[in-house]
């Protein structure tokens, strides 16, 4: 699974009773090591600028909405735009990522591995020379 996709979890419920959705089976892509959810994201805040060596992931709009920008190892580039609770993004290793949020998203990330800041390639240039190799 080298190319990030849009995965669309079930979602059961109704307006009149609200709705439940489920990352579960094939819609998991890995064990999770990790879960981890951001918040209060200003508008003209860009976060992101980085890739990770191993590290898979999950994001979810669980509320309000994500604008996302992967580049992968390579050179494909793919936008997505969350905006509703049961969609989300599989985000495969050696993926560079940038997101935009509204003032209202919480981001839920599910993560293959624990936090590990060596993992982390944090300098764009570098992701490209890797990318060349
Ligand atoms: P970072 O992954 O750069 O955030 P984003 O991709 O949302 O811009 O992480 C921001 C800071 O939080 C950074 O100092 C590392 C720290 N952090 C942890 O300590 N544990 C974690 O699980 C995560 C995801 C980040």
């Amino acid at each position: 699974m080298n190319e990030p996709y849009l995965i669309n979890f079930p979602k059961i419920g109704s307006l009149e009773t609200g709705y439940l959705s489920i990352c579960e089976n094939e819609k998991l892509l890995f064990i999770p090591k990790r879960i981890y959810w951001t918040y209060l994201t200003p508008e003209n805040i860009e976060r992101g600028g980085h890739a990770h060596i191993e590290l898979e992931q999950i994001l979810v709009a669980v509320a309000g909405k994500i604008d996302l920008t992967i580049q992968t190892f390579d050179k494909k580039l793919f936008e997505f735009h969350l905006d509703q609770p049961n969609l989300g993004v599989y985000i495969p290793k050696k993926s560079w990522r940038k997101m935009k949020y509204s003032s209202n998203a919480v981001q839920m990330c599910i993560a293959s591995l624990e936090y590990d800041e060596d993992d982390y390639i944090r300098d764009y240039e570098k992701f490209i020379q890797l990318s060349t190799k």
